[in-house]
């Protein structure tokens, strides 16, 4: 059985999109989520989805160990950021090398880095009239949206799309493709 714990700091739509996804499965199991916000709506989701979550501030991930070693408890085989917006230390990069995954609601390089996140992107997406706009899932390195990709998907946008239109046609993208594209992944590792 592969293991995969997830992070998130807001709604969690992705997060439960993906407890949903694996269930049922035999291969793989997600073993607990984690966020740096305890307003987070995606505790409630685990409430109600009855998925251990734990809540944790910055000294426990910038200034010590404690994020870290709670990881490698649950040896993960890897570790996915869906709606996380804090930079990953070098601490986790080091001991979980290409195990971390993220998803950006944008056509990486394009709209991304920091400050680049939500409604962000898809007000910047609109402003610059693009005629498409996507999701992509990459690894995570020390830097802000920057490692290798691994998928992109696009959709079009029309000149009638408002950045509200545009961030739910990208959250239908994210919960068609990102649980298929862990689930390829974990397998692999
Ligand atoms: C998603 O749009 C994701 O691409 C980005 O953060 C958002 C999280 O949304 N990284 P939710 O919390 O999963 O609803």
């Amino acid at each position: 059985m592969k293991r995969i714990v997830l992070f998130a700091s807001g709604s969690g739509s992705n997060v439960e999109n993906i407890i949903n996804y694996f269930q049922d499965s035999n291969e793989v199991n997600v073993k607990c989520v984690l966020s740096n916000n305890k307003e987070a709506k995606v505790f409630d989701r685990c409430n109600r989805l009855k998925v251990s979550a734990l809540y944790f501030n910055r000294t426990s991930f910038y200034q010590s160990d404690c994020v870290l070693e709670i990881l490698k408890s649950f040896n993960p085989d890897l570790i996915v950021l869906a709606g996380f917006l804090w930079k990953i230390p070098e601490n986790l990069i080091q001991n979980f090398p290409n195990k971390i995954v993220n998803i950006h609601p944008a056509l990486l390089p394009k709209y991304g880095g920091k400050g680049m996140y939500g409604m962000h992107v898809h007000k910047s997406v609109k402003d610059n009239n693009e005629t498409e706009t996507g999701i992509t899932i990459h690894y995570v390195n020390e830097n802000y949206d920057e490692g290798a990709i691994i998928a992109q998907e696009k959709v079009t946008l029309e000149a009638t799309d408002t950045p509200e239109t545009i961030a739910n046609k990208v959250h239908q993208l994210e919960y068609k493709h990102f649980p298929k594209v862990i689930h390829k992944i974990v397998m692999e590792q």
